[in-house]
């Protein structure tokens, strides 16, 4: 017997949200699925209803979820009913290119569900990085199933489950930042956010947060900046020469994801220093730096999907390190809203009111 649950669809390009009802299979062989009881909101999700991600619609929303499973299908192992797991979209499948070579952060064939939910007309729905959360009960991969301690409340556990750990993951993993190292971050919500706090973990000494809104400033002083620029009023590349002996920062974070946020990272860096570039560009923008820059200030660029993480290994360490009082992960929940509320919680977030809305199920 299918679960009836209700849950937020994207129908079309642009078009505001409806919550439906959704039909959620039982678990077949290596699924689960999943009594959501928490799922914050991502800009991402935001780029799905835009169709900047793809034209897969409808839609199903929400990707950023902690819940307890509800039932396995054949063969699952790892997982029982009644565990709490955070929901992760880069199930590794040991077995690609990368897993082989002992990269598996970077595997190239995570795993899904392989049923589909519907729509009570049998309309095949796509969710949101594979998991679409903003839903009773949701079916996923078991391996999207990563289990932590029950004592995190899940409105902070499913925040791990993107942004959260995409921002931790971009400065600790991908920026490979360490103690004395100058950051720059560039658009500080929770993304951003989360990369300063993982540069102040890391143990930078310089800490330079980045944003076109005073409040999100305010916000990530809170999280470990050391200095704030407003890029709206002053140049951010000569703020950051000059927050660092004129030098440049060595690593620095774009959390926005547009051309011009990505030149003022490239060129707030030092020579041979960082870019790591997590937030997601949409398919019509393009970039143009001249090839002598990018040979003559050498260093690195890389891109950071969710943070370079490994959810096996992610996701305990840092609710343990939540559950020690040394990762203030409920600052980033600025409200908790329920599911009807998922399309004013987008205009909150273009208006910069919140770091995150968390849908609470
Ligand atoms: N790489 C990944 O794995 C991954 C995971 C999650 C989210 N993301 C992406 O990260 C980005 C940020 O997500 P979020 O949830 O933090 O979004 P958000 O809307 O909460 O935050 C974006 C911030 O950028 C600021 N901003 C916008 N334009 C700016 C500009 N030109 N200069 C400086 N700041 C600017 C905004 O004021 C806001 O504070 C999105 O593109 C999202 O899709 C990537
Ligand atoms: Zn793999
Ligand atoms: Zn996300």
């Amino acid at each position: 017997m299918p679960y009836e649950v209700r849950g937020v669809i994207a129908r079309g390009e642009g078009r505001e949200v409806s919550v439906e009802k959704v039909l959620v299979p039982d678990p077949g062989p290596g699924e689960a699925v999943v009594a959501v009881q928490a799922c914050g909101v991502c800009h991402t999700d935001l780029h799905y209803r835009e169709g900047g991600i793809s034209d897969d619609f409808p839609f199903l929303l929400g990707h950023e979820a902690a819940g307890v499973v509800e039932a396995v299908g054949e063969g699952v192992t790892g997982i029982e009913p009644g565990d709490f797991v955070i929901l992760n979209w880069r199930a590794v499948c040991g077995q690609c290119r990368a897993c082989l070579r002992g990269r598996p952060w970077y595997c190239f064939a995570t795993h899904n569900a392989t049923q589909k939910m519907t729509l009570e007309d049998g309309t095949e729905l796509s969710p949101a990085l594979g998991i679409g959360a903003f839903l009773g009960k949701t079916l996923v991969a078991a391996g999207q199933c990563t289990k932590v301690s029950p004592e995190a409340p899940a409105t902070v556990a499913g925040l791990l489950g993107c942004g959260v750990m995409a921002g931790l993951g971009a400065a600790l993993n991908t920026g490979g930042v360490t103690r004395g190292d100058s950051v720059a971050v560039i658009g500080c919500g929770g993304v951003g956010d989360a990369a300063v706090l993982g540069a102040q973990l890391a143990g930078a000494s310089t800490i330079i947060a980045i944003d076109v809104d005073d409040r999100k400033l305010a916000w990530a002083r809170d999280f470990g900046a050391t200095h704030t620029v407003n890029s709206r009023e002053n140049d951010p590349v000569d703020a950051v020469r000059d927050l660092t002996d004129g030098f440049g920062a060595d690593v620095v974070i774009d959390a926005v994801g547009r051309p011009e946020t990505y030149r003022q990272a490239f060129y707030a860096r030092d020579l041979a220093g960082t870019v790591v570039l997590v937030g997601v560009p949409t398919p019509e923008m393009t970039l143009e730096l001249p090839l002598l820059d990018l040979f003559g200030r050498g260093g690195s660029l890389k891109s950071s999907w969710y943070g370079d993480c490994l959810p096996s290994r992610d996701f305990p360490m840092l609710i343990d390190l939540y559950l020690q009082g040394r990762l203030p992960l409920d600052k980033f929940v600025t409200e908790t809203i329920g599911l009807d509320d998922v399309e004013e919680s987008f205009a909150k977030m273009e208006r910069g009111e919140v770091l995150r809305s968390v849908v609470v199920l």
